[in-house]
């Protein structure tokens, strides 16, 4: 994909903006100007992120003047939660937030679900901005207007579909993320390759082979490697599923491949073992064999996506505590179930997934039993 082409959601409601760049967040006040974003800015950001990125910003955006307004949550995901809902709304009522306002979310993917959420909900809707600073953020959770919070019943179970008005990515803010976190994001950047961009996976391929293990804890970043280009890739898949079903009726559930293995992994690990990538790479490997147990793909395409995953880093083997039987049990509750069969994003071919319900439960019980730890 050329650098410049410019990547936007285009639904049938919406149409905004997905920037990636490396320096972005520099440029945000002229974004703003010219989405007519003119009102008091509420930046919600969270404890690791804000001192290393928020503070700038703010600065930044004064200087440009708006008036900002900042909460920091703590980091985390038991931080999206309804108690620091309600703290965000009391926070923006006191500070007599109005409808021209705009809600900021920089950080991760806690942040702009909770943030985005606020949003949403707040007078009824306000304008958001996602400033997403993980890997995984950028090419997933930031763009497509997926916003809520966890339910002690459930992750994810209240929130709305809500998209912002700009999506910007500043990949320099890669530059101090953590590494396990980095790595987490690569599982999402190479589930896109796999269901929709076969260019993509070779690409990352080649990257790897190129540059080593350099490329994971991105010292590479300095020597003009093509990683904005990258990310822009993998984030053009996301925006394309978007675009096309920007409400999960149809399409949009190809963005879960390796997510019902993975969350259910999650799950039965208990929240905060696994990061969300490490499970959703654990979770490919496994719903990859579950394809080629039914013929669907070649067992060369396993092999083929087991080596870059673990060449980024991911693991694909079983956690040696996980129990498998227990994990099934989740899967049959998880939210994409219907009438009682679970819904199979499975890979065809490098770049394309087919979708299936008819798997039978003994071949899921036997692929996972079958899997090394
Ligand atoms: N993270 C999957 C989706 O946005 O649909």
């Amino acid at each position: 994909m050329p650098h410049n082409e410019e990547l936007v959601v285009t639904t049938s409601t919406v149409r905004y903006p997905v920037i990636v760049e490396a320096g972005a967040l520099e440029r945000l006040p002229h974004h703003l100007a010219s989405l007519r974003l003119d009102g008091a800015l509420w930046l919600v950001s969270d404890s690791a992120v804000y001192p290393r990125h928020g503070l700038a910003l703010e600065e930044r955006l004064r200087g440009a003047g708006y008036t900002v307004y900042s909460r920091i949550i703590p980091s985390g995901e038991a931080s999206k939660n309804l108690d620091q809902l309600s703290q965000l709304y009391s926070w923006m009522l006191d500070g007599g937030v109005e409808r021209r306002d705009t809600v900021l979310a920089l950080g991760g993917g806690v942040v702009g679900d909770i943030a985005g959420f606020a949003a949403a909900s707040i007078l009824r809707g306000i304008a958001l901005v996602q400033l997403p600073t993980t890997l995984l953020a950028m090419v997933d959770a930031a763009v497509g207007g997926k916003t809520g919070v966890n339910h002690p019943l459930g992750k994810n179970l209240i929130g709305a579909f809500y998209q912002p008005r700009l999506v910007l990515a500043d990949t320099q803010t890669l530059r101090t993320l953590p590494s396990r976190e980095l790595r987490a994001g690569w599982a999402e950047v190479i589930k896109h390759g796999v269901i929709r961009d076969a260019g993509l996976f070779d690409q990352l391929e080649h990257w790897q082979a190129e540059y080593g293990a350099l490329s994971i804890d991105l010292g590479i970043l300095s020597h003009q490697t093509p990683i904005t280009d990258i990310i822009r890739r993998a984030v053009a898949v996301k925006v394309a599923v978007v675009s096309a079903d920007e409400r999960e009726q149809g399409e949009r559930i190809i963005l879960n491949y390796g997510h019902t293995v993975g969350h259910a992994l999650e799950a039965a690990m208990g929240y905060g073992m696994l990061l969300h990538g490490e499970a959703v790479a654990i979770g490919m490997h496994a719903e990859a064999r579950i394809a080629a147990a039914i013929g669907l793909c070649t067992p060369e395409l396993v092999e083929r996506q087991q080596q870059l995953l673990s060449a980024y880093g991911l693991a694909a083997a079983f956690p040696v505590h996980a129990d498998r039987e227990a994990i099934l049990a989740l899967m049959l509750r998880d939210k994409k179930v219907e009438r009682k069969r679970i819904r199979w994003v499975l890979p065809t071919a490098l770049g394309a997934v087919a979708v299936r319900d008819d798997v039978p439960v003994e071949l899921v019980r036997e692929t996972l039993l079958g899997l090394s730890s």
